[in-house]
C-alpha cells in the first residue's frame, strides 16, 4: 500500500522536521527501555535515516540497519551510511527482514501506516533473536482545542480511515494481544508538549503533500485547503498566540521468548 505521506522532497523535508521535534523524547525512550552492547540493531521505516541515526547514537549497536520501501528516501538515508549505519530497501510487512536475526527493532510512526498491525507485531517479532526487544513508538493523541488545528487533524484522521488506517494508532498497539513469541514488557504514554509554531510547521508541510490525495481531492474544496494552508501559515510564523499542541506517545517494548 502507499504510504500517504508521500516520499517527495517537501515529506522528507517534514520529516527532518519532526525527527527534529521528537528527537529528544525518542532518545529518553530507547536509552531507559534497552541496553547498550547490542550487535544488530534496525530502525523499521526509517525513511531518509534520521531515527536510523537517532537510534545508532542513543544505543551504539554495532551495526544499525535502516528499512523502508521508498528508494527516493533511501538515496537521502544512504548518503548519510557509514561503517555502523547501513540502509536497505525492505517492505517491512513482509519476512524474513535483511541480515536478521536482530538484537532490537524501533519502529516509530509506522503502525499508523500499515495494515493489520497484530500480523505485523508477529512478523517483527520473528525476525528478533531469542532475548531480543522491540520498541515501537506510535500517536497516542494530538492535544489542542485550536480550531486550525483540529480541523487539519480532522481531514488527516478521515483520509487515513478511509484507508484502514488510524492517526491515532496507540490505543490499538496497547490493546493488541502479545504474539505468540513476544512478551510485552510495558506499555505506557509519555506527553510532548510542542509549540504551536512548529505543530504549524509540520502540518503545513504535510497538508502540502496529502492536498493531492484522492480522498481528499474528492472530498474537499481546494480553496478551503488554501485557507486552511494560509491559517497554519499564520500560526507558524508566529503572528498569533496559540497555546502547544500535546503529543501523547504510547511507547510499547516487548521481549522475544521463545514460544
Ligand atoms: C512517518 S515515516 C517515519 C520515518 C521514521 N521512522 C521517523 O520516525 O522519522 C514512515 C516511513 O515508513 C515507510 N514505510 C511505509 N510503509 C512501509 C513498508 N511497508 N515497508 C517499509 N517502509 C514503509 C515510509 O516510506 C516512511 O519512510
Amino acid at each position: 500500500m502507499t504510504y500517504a505521506f508521500g516520499d517527495t522532497d517537501l515529506a522528507a523535508r517534514r520529516l527532518a522536521l519532526l525527527a527534529e521535534t521528537f528527537a529528544p523524547s525518542s532518545r529518553t525512550f530507547m536509552v531507559e527501555a534497552a541496553h547498550t552492547g547490542l550487535r544488530l540493531a534496525a530502525d523499521l521505516g526509517c525513511g531518509p535515516g534520521y531515527s536510523t541515526h537517532l537510534l545508532a547514537g542513543a544505543l551504539e549497536p554495532a551495526h544499525t540497519v535502516g528499512l523502508d520501501n521508498s528508494e527516493s528516501f533511501l538515496d537521502l538515508a544512504r548518503a548519510t551510511a557509514s561503517d555502523k549505519v547501513s540502509f536497505c530497501c525492505h517492505d517491512i510487512t513482509t519476512g524474513p527482514f535483511p541480515s536478521g536475526p536482530y538484537d532490537l527493532l524501533f519502529s516509530r510512526f509506522e503502525l499508523t501506516h500499515l495494515q493489520h498491525p497484530e500480523a505485523v507485531i508477529e512478523l517483527w517479532g520473528r525476525q528478533l533473536a531469542v532475548g531480543g526487544r522491540l520498541l515501537m513508538e506510535e500517536v497516542e493523541y494530538i492535544g489542542t482545542t485550536h480550531p486550525v488545528f483540529t480541523s487539519y487533524l480532522e481531514i488527516q484522521q478521515a483520509m487515513l480511515t478511509e484507508q484502514g488506517n488510524s492517526l491515532y494508532i496507540g490505543p490499538v498497539l496497547d490493546a493488541v494481544p502479545d504474539p505468540a513469541a513476544l512478551k510485552r514488557r510495558s506499555s505506557n504514554v509519555q506527553t510532548a508538549p510542542i509549540p504551536a509554531e512548529r505543530a504549524a510547521a509540520m502540518f503545513r508541510m504535510n497538508l502540502g503533500v496529502w492536498r493531492h490525495n484522492d480522498f481528499v481531492r474528492r472530498t474537499l474544496d481546494p480553496s478551503d485547503l488554501d485557507d486552511l494552508e494560509s491559517a497554519l501559515a499564520a500560526i507558524e510564523s508566529g503572528r498569533s498566540a496559540v497555546s502547544s499542541v500535546e503529543w501523547g506517545l504510547r511507547r510499547v517494548v516487548m521481549d522475544r521468548v521463545d514460544p
